[in-house]
């Protein structure tokens, strides 16, 4: 049983549904198409990438746990006691769990989702373990501009929690720009943000090319989600997953390319895809410790301590707002 003056949460995930079919409807019809990768992450969506943040080829999900573990305690002194932690997508349990067992009396835990279903299964997963802690979960598109409304008795500053390298789904001068509202948000806090890092392309084309094709399932589910929610009739296996790694950009494309020519049936008419046509459904850049503390420093952090790997895999910087 959730104690409801615990949790507060706000705005209605429906207005989110037409910006897909607005996604969908316009991206398909420019050139090159796209599809925005946010809308990746309905329940299906989510369910198969937590099926990939398991799968042998895709490091950075462990990697980045065994950071947590490692450096819970140090990262806990630099938070500090009766924090309230702000997480920007609430993504794995298991992670946010690692830092808030760690603080010294965590005095809020604000997830900021797209999704309200998802944020409600978070909030009873958390309910029960951490009673003392109040729960504040936003429906809302952190990409867009934030206004989180102050806790009460809580301090103005806020610590920030951005795991999961989904920093590097955004170009990095949009990476900047969220860097800035996100320190803007905090009124002053830290953020502790994960930073996937450049490395050996093989490792990134398995990564994202995984034997069990659940990164295909998750990339071509942004059709079927077309397909469930906007009544269109896309047939899955006339696209194909593809993702390489562009060394120069040094980032992995996601696209879904056409198989055959063809006409797809939308709500609002047909769409047409010519033979080898691509859809660009995602971009996931990496960095060097060194060009996302630039990053960062741009945006108006001080960057403070970095914890990466031994093999250098995966990065998790704390930031001090300037
Ligand atoms: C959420 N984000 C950091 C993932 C990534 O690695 O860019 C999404 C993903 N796409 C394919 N596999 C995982």
């Amino acid at each position: 049983m959730i104690d409801a003056r615990r949790i507060n949460a706000a705005a209605a995930p429906s207005a989110f549904d037409d910006s897909f079919a607005r996604c969908i409807s316009d991206g398909l019809r420019c050139t090159p198409k796209e599809i925005a990768c946010k809308y990746f992450y309905d329940a299906e969506g989510s369910a198969l990438f937590d099926a990939i943040c398991a799968l042998p080829e895709y490091y950075q999900t462990r990697t980045e746990v065994a950071l947590l573990r490692r450096h819970a305690d140090e990262i806990a002194t630099l938070i500090g006691a009766d924090a309230e932690i702000v997480e920007f997508g609430a993504g794995a349990l298991r992670k946010v769990r690692i830092l808030l067992d760690a603080l010294e009396s965590p005095r809020g835990y604000t997830p900021i989702d797209i999704s309200g279903a998802y944020l409600r299964d978070v909030v009873r997963r958390l309910a029960a373990d951490y009673p003392k802690m109040a729960l504040r979960p936003l429906v809302a598109d952190f990409t867009l501009p934030l206004h989180i409304p102050i806790l009460p008795d809580a301090a103005m500053r806020r610590t920030g929690f951005f795991p999961g390298s989904t920093i590097g789904n955004f170009r990095p001068d949009a990476a900047m720009a969220l860097l800035r509202r996100m320190r803007e948000a905090l009124n002053g806090g830290g953020l502790l943000v994960g930073a996937d890092l450049v490395k050996d392309p093989a490792l990134l084309h398995a990564a994202y090319n995984d034997a069990a094709g659940v990164t295909a399932a998750f990339n071509k589910n942004l059709l079927a989600r077309a397909n469930r929610e906007l009544g269109a009739d896309f047939d899955l296996d006339a696209f194909a997953h593809y993702a390489p790694y562009n060394p120069k950009a040094q980032r992995i494309e996601m696209y879904l390319v056409s198989l055959k020519r063809q006409s797809v049936r939308l709500s609002d008419g047909v769409v047409e895809f010519a033979a080898g046509e691509a859809v660009h459904t995602e971009d996931s850049h990496k960095y060097s410790i060194e060009s996302f503390r630039e990053i960062a420093a741009r945006a108006g952090f001080s960057p403070r301590a970095v914890w990466c790997d031994e093999a250098r895999l995966f990065s998790l910087h704390w930031l001090e707002a300037r």
